[in-house]
């Protein structure tokens, strides 16, 4: 039997760039498609961004492939996370031969916290013009994160953290990812996370896998992004026990939205992070060479200085594959 992909292309550049990511899944294996959507556009049809069959089919299929949501986004990509229980984000970031980057050495991995710190949704208006968000850092989660990410760079990795500052909640998630590390003989160094932004922005080639809290995460893979050649190119897992849900870093990107000209290589490319967590690393390899020999060569998407479109991109891509 073959395996089941869901695919919620959601609004937006989600729309355009997920089929892209499915027709290149479907040259490379021979999946079974759940077609289902959530976001912006389903919220005003149905009156929820997220409706149970979107859920339910997330829950149940092999793995997942999401596009972006709009204003929505929260209300769609949190709770799609928590269906498959998914402890990490995967963020690579890395330059290619032909495309223009600010730091061409830059070769990354963003291993972020996927489940609390400020994003647990702790927030409240406490008075008239004044509000609180909680943070949410628990011993089992960095644990989770940080075991992960032994299994996944055993020759060690840079721990992002502000425990000069928060030093309960970033106090336990240090401590917590340090002491994982120490067990399993993984070499670590901690960097305080402004300070790292810095340093990343300087000198990249210098790291190799971050471990980060959820919203540093975030925040860093994004600069990192601007150091590589832009969003368009950024894929990302959220990867649980069994499931995982597989998207680009961007969003809707509404200012391009609708021109058929967003750049398809980031959803691509998480398609092959797709292929990779099922076992199948050669098709996710075929795809990403497949990737990596249309952005040498062109056609590009006007992001990266080109006038094609996201098709043209698609067909590039599959020629390539
Ligand atoms: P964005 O990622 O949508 O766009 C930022 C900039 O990057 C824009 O100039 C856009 O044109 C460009 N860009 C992004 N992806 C591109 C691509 N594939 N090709 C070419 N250019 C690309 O971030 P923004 O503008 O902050 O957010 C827009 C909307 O997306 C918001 O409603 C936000 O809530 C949502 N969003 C959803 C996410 C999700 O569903 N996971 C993640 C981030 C934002
Ligand atoms: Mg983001």
């Amino acid at each position: 039997m073959s395996e089941e992909v869901a695919v919620v292309p959601g609004d937006g550049i989600g729309s355009e760039v997920t089929p892209v990511a499915v027709d290149v899944l479907d040259a490379v294996r021979d999946f079974e498609f759940v077609h289902v959507d959530a976001g912006d556009a389903v919220a005003e049809e149905r009156g929820t961004p997220l409706p149970d069959e979107t859920r339910d089919a997330v829950e149940t299929a092999d793995a997942t492939l999401f596009g972006a949501a709009g204003e929505t986004a929260a209300d769609v990509i949190l709770p799609l996370r928590a269906a498959v229980d998914s402890f990490v984000n995967v963020r690579p970031a890395r330059t290619y031969p032909g495309v223009d980057a600010v730091q061409p050495a830059t070769d990354l991995v963003f291993l972020r916290e996927n489940t609390e710190g400020v994003y647990a949704g702790h927030e409240a208006e406490i008075s008239d013009g004044v509000t609180t968000c909680t943070r949410v850092v628990t011993e089992a989660a960095s644990r989770r994160l940080a075991e992960y990410a032994c299994e996944y760079a055993p020759d060690g990795f840079t721990v992002a953290h502000k425990a000069n500052v928060m030093r309960v909640t970033d106090g336990l998630f240090r401590e917590t990812v340090e002491d994982v590390a120490a067990d399993r003989g993984v070499e670590t160094d901690a960097a305080l996370m402004d300070a790292l932004a810095m340093h990343l922005v300087e000198h990249p080639e210098q790291y190799d896998v971050v471990v980060t809290p959820n919203l540093a995460g975030d925040v860093l893979s994004d600069l990192a992004a601007g150091l590589v050649g832009g969003l368009g190119l950024l894929p990302s897992a959220n990867i649980g026990p069994e499931r995982g849900v597989f998207e680009p870093v961007h969003g809707t990107a509404p200012d391009i939205a609708g021109d058929g000209t967003a750049n398809p290589t980031a959803a691509v490319l998480s398609a092959a992070m797709l292929l990779d967590f099922l076992g199948h690393t050669d098709a996710g390899d075929r795809v990403r060479g497949a990737v990596e020999d249309v952005l040498e060569h062109g056609p590009t998407t006007p992001d990266l200085g080109g006038d094609a479109t996201t098709r043209e991109i698609g067909d590039a891509i599959l020629e390539a594959i």
